[in-house]
């Protein structure tokens, strides 16, 4: 479909970089149709990344992502979720092409930035943990 959902992650926003990754993400024809800056619980985030719980970084995923607040956003274009995760590349930043978001902004893979949904189920799924029906425009 057209819609994904998208976090700057607590290292985004310790690090200053929200007005620069919202005009890359602009610049690159996504629309806003829903935004907020809001801190995820640790079961907020136990439950978000439900799929990874038996990986080894799980534990640290949890932490890093709860430590202060995000930015959360459903963001609008054609091949939104595919066109997306070539905006922000690879993973690990050490494998992202240069010019995406997390090239520039990513500290290392754990400490990478940004999220963007991995298929548009998730992204459905991911902007219904986040937004109410009146917060999506
Ligand atoms: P998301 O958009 O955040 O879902 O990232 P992704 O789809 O590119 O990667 P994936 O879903 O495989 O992993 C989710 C998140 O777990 C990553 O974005 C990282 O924050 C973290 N992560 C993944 N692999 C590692 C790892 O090997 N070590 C650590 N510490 N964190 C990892
Ligand atoms: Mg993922």
């Amino acid at each position: 479909t057209n819609r994904t959902f998208t976090m700057l992650k607590p290292d985004s926003i310790e690090k200053g970089n929200i007005g620069a990754i919202l005009e890359k993400i602009n610049a690159a024809g996504f629309k806003i149709v829903a935004m907020k800056l809001t801190q995820m619980t640790e079961n907020d985030a136990k439950a978000f990344y439900a799929v990874h719980k038996e990986r080894p970084f799980f534990n640290d995923l949890v932490t890093y992502m709860t430590r202060g607040p995000i930015v959360a956003a459903i963001l609008e274009k054609s091949n939104a979720v595919e066109d997306f995760r070539a905006l922000i590349g690879a993973t690990n930043p050490e494998e992202a092409a240069e010019g995406t978001i997390r090239k520039l902004f990513a500290t290392s893979i754990s400490e990478n930035a940004i999220h963007g949904s991995d298929s548009d189920e998730n992204a459905a799924i991911e902007g219904a943990f986040h937004f109410a029906g009146r917060e999506v425009f």
